[in-house]
Order: structure tokens, then C-alpha cells, then sequence
């Protein structure tokens, strides 16, 4: 069973971005499963490996979301963006910590990105989907590659 499944609150009536906050929990699910496989191989390069895609997958999706936020001139895109950038910095601190050799706990990990992922999806995403979806016309031609 996955750890978080998509369902419908989460949508945020953008086909794009829709897609990417699945392929989002896709990653945050398989983060899980290498999780669950104790013993199984070597967990610390698996759990780096799924964090190293978290790490760039966030990024790439914040770029886009923050994209779009600017050409539809949302009022909360400063606010928004700050709380990008500071689950961006935590993913960068847990992966220095295991580069370093640090322990760090998969549990903590995941309890953390599930309920940031879920909060923000939830929450603060939706608050730009009315904005988004009365300025489609802006924003076309932007891409995700
Ligand atoms: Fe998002
Ligand atoms: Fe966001």
C-alpha cells in the first residue's frame, strides 16, 4: 500500500501541476518502500538515492509553480516562495547530514516530508489555484522539462 495516495483534494485544477505533485508523491512513496526493506541492501545509498531525486524533483517543481504564481500575478508568491525555499533547505540538510556520516532517522525524514508535502499541497497550494485557473490564457507556453 502507498504511503500517500493521490485523491482528489489534492488537485489543484492544474493538469500540469497536478502531475507533478503525483510524480511528487511517486517519489515520497518509493522514499517509503526502500525505507520498509531494512536489511535489504545498502539502505544509506538507497535512502540517499531517493532523496537525491526528492531534492531535484522540489526544485525543478517550485521553479515551475513559482513560474506560473509570477505570470498570473499572485499576491502570496513572496510568502509562497519562502516556504519553498525553506523545505528546500531542509532536504539539503538531511542529505548533508548523511553525506557526512551523520545518523539521521528514516522516520524523522519521512514524518517530515509527508507532512510538509500534504500541508503545502493542501493548503498552500490551493490558495493560487482560483488565480491560476482565471488567468489560463498567461500561461501558455510554459513548459516542464
Ligand atoms: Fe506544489
Ligand atoms: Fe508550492
Amino acid at each position: 500500500m502507498p504511503f500517500i495516495e493521490w485523491n482528489n483534494d489534492f488537485s489543484v485544477n492544474n493538469v500540469e501541476i497536478d502531475n507533478q505533485h503525483k510524480h511528487w508523491i511517486c517519489i515520497i512513496n518509493s522514499l517509503h518502500q526502500v525505507l520498509m526493506i531494512e536489511g535489504n541492501g545498502n539502505i544509506k545509498e538507497k535512502v540517499t538515492g531517493a532523496l537525491v531525486e526528492m531534492n531535484t524533483y522540489t526544485r525543478r517543481h517550485f521553479a515551475y509553480e513559482e513560474m506560473c504564481m509570477r505570470r498570473v500575478d499572485y499576491p502570496g508568491t513572496i510568502e509562497h516562495i519562502k516556504l519553498h525555499n525553506a523545505f528546500a533547505a531542509q532536504i539539503t540538510r538531511y542529505l548533508s547530514k548523511i553525506y557526512s556520516g551523520e545518523l539521521v532517522m528514516g522516520t524523522e525524514v519521512m514524518a517530515r516530508l509527508n507532512s510538509w508535502l500534504r500541508d503545502h499541497i493542501l493548503i498552500e497550494d490551493q490558495k493560487y489555484c482560483s488565480y491560476l485557473a482565471e488567468n489560463k490564457d498567461k500561461l501558455t507556453g510554459l513548459s516542464f522539462d
